[in-house]
């Protein structure tokens, strides 16, 4: 009978205490109890609950709240018969407590204050992650494509310092109020970088705090140096606009030379240079494509071995110090390439003669 079970469970002192027998051991079984008591355990899907037992307990988050608002309902008065002078008056009080309140309607500015702090939680918990940042943002840079693996090992010392990384191609084309979403990543990926982004269509309604977006032509060198002006140093640049081959080069010619030494200069989407209707060209080997391009930049690597002593470096054989393939990406690293060469010790023969 129930009347005895409890007996045998809750001291009449008003005081729960630990019951060899049953384990009753806190306040929070006399909550047990009471659902008990009131036939609304087990309600929680796949939990058993098991007061003399010594297995599982029942999370009290799944604890049924006590229902009846008064005194007067059948089931209240019923239980209230049967627990009171088992718990005791002062634990009697605290179990109707216990009833579930409605949590407090929040204002339309308070939810939205909530919203904002959610999401901000969100963020923060995968804002050590470019993939997922990519994923949370809906950029094509993971998913579409695997960039943001890459981005994430050349970038990643960069993390937390500050500096100003600018970004060809904002995303959403014409599409009113469509873009923005890799700006947002880096901004996120970066807590102290200021992020650029440039677009031949208006997206000033990407501009909040750390992130500047401007109108602008890729496939115009005037355009190009007028917003570089307007930014300062360039550490990053990442070109994810037209992905027309001439455009790509024209941007590269401009801003490359304004990249500081150790800046990282990123160039996306390098398959359209195989398409002649993008621009691109058949011919693996077409200095004019952008695949062409940079491929015409591993040699200057090594340009102090050319046996060729009329070889005048360029300004890339002089200022990339590397240069990383990735399907489809291509990532420079920007510096004074200028370690030397022992080419005369090792060709005697030939330098010999001169
Ligand atoms: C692939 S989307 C950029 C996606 C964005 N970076 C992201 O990852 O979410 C390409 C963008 O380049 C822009 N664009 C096209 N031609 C351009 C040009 N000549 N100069 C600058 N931007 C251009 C388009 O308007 C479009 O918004």
């Amino acid at each position: 009978m129930l009347e005895e079970r409890f007996a045998s469970e809750v001291r009449a002192d008003d005081r729960p205490q630990r019951h060899p027998a049953t384990r009753v051991s806190s306040w929070g079984k006399a909550k047990v109890i009471t659902s008990l008591a009131f036939g609304q355990l087990p309600e929680c899907p796949g939990q058993e609950v098991k007061p003399s037992g010594g297995g599982r307990e029942t999370p009290s988050s799944c604890m049924p709240p006590i229902k009846g608002d008064s005194d007067d309902m059948p089931v209240y008065s019923a239980v209230a018969k049967t627990i009171k002078p088992l718990v005791g008056q002062k634990n009697w009080e605290h179990l109707r407590r216990l009833r579930r309140k409605p949590a407090p309607k929040l204002t339309a500015k308070a939810a939205a204050r909530q919203r904002k702090l959610d999401r901000a939680a969100e963020i923060a918990a995968i804002s050590h992650d470019l993939n997922e940042l990519a994923v949370y943002f809906k950029t094509d840079k993971w998913g579409g494509h695997r960039y943001t693996q890459h981005y994430q090992r050349h970038l990643q010392h960069l993390k937390n310092e500050s500096f100003n990384l600018v970004e060809i191609g904002i995303g959403g084309y014409n599409r009113a109020g469509q873009g923005g979403a890799s700006l947002r990543m880096w901004k996120h990926f970066f807590p102290n970088a200021q992020i650029f982004g440039i677009d031949i269509q208006d997206k000033s309604f990407v501009d909040e705090k750390r992130i500047t977006t401007f109108i602008g032509d890729q496939s115009d060198p005037t355009s190009l140096l007028d917003i570089a002006g307007r930014i300062g140093t360039l550490d990053v640049i990442i070109d994810d606009g037209s992905h027309r081959s001439p455009h790509v080069i024209t941007t590269f010619e401009t801003l490359f030379p304004l990249l500081r030494d150790g800046g990282i200069y990123a160039v996306e989407d390098t398959q359209t240079s195989y398409w002649p209707e993008w621009l691109g060209s058949e011919d693996l080997n077409d200095p004019n494509t952008t695949m062409g391009m940079l491929k015409g930049l591993v040699d200057g690597l090594n340009y102090e071995e050319f046996v060729d002593e009329e070889y005048r470096p360029s300004y890339t054989d002089l200022n990339v110090v590397g240069a990383h393939y990735y399907h489809n990406l291509v990532i420079l690293e920007k510096g004074k390439n200028a370690e030397g060469t022992n080419r005369r010790n090792i060709l005697k023969a030939r330098y010999a003669k001169v």
